[in-house]
């Protein structure tokens, strides 16, 4: 489970258009009605969704480099040196702070294991006080699957292996109908 740091640091960046700029094409929870009519070709899949579709170390290949999945995808690559250097972002402090990409690619992907279907997200600004940063493990222990408590630990080895890994790769259907 991400500290309360962690979860802020990536619900921040992930806000943050200077930044991760993750809600300029996802949601997370209720779909926007008034951004999918405005800009339907935007809208991308619903991040609560992470913890029930994808593999944990499938997401972190993913975010990591999203074009070796789905060449045309509309999804940027944002580190284009994942093992190189963090991005400099400084819309909220971490300390250790992330030295590298592949560790903001961590905090990012074990934050997304905490949302859920219907998690209510922050406005930029918001996240601080907001229940995506504020919510307790015991939220994520009662309604999610293992993916959260089966975090893997940075240089413990491997993360174990999810349940049922039905939809492995199949990033082509987050558009479509069959999630
Ligand atoms: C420019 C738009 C855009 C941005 C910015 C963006 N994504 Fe995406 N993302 C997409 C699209 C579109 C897809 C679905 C794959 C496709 O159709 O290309 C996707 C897919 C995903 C998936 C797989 C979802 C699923 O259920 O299959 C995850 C996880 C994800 N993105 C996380 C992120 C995170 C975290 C950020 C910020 C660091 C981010 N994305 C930024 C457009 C974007």
């Amino acid at each position: 489970m991400p500290s309360t740091d962690q979860k802020l640091y990536a619900a921040a960046h992930m806000n943050s258009a200077q930044h991760a700029n993750c809600i300029s094409c996802h949601f997370v929870g209720e779909f926007p009605v008034q951004r999918g009519k405005d800009d339907l070709q935007k809208m991308a899949p619903n991040l609560g969704n992470v913890s029930k579709r994808l593999r944990p170390e499938w997401t972190k290949a993913w975010l990591t480099a999203p074009m070796n999945w789905m060449p045309y995808t509309k999804m940027l690559t944002l580190w284009s040196e994942p093992y190189g250097p963090a991005l400099p972002w400084d819309k909220a402090t971490l300390s250790p702070k992330p030295h590298s990409g592949e560790d903001q690619v961590e905090v990012m992907r074990d934050f997304l294991y905490t949302l859920r279907p219907d998690t209510v997200w922050p406005k930029a600004g918001e996240e601080a006080k907001s229940p995506v940063v504020q919510g307790g493990p015991s939220e994520a222990e009662s309604t999610g699957p293992s993916a959260a408590a089966e975090k893997p630990e940075k240089g413990k080895g491997k993360a174990k292996k999810e349940k049922a890994p039905k939809k492995h790769g199949s990033i082509g259907s987050a558009s479509g109908t069959t999630g």
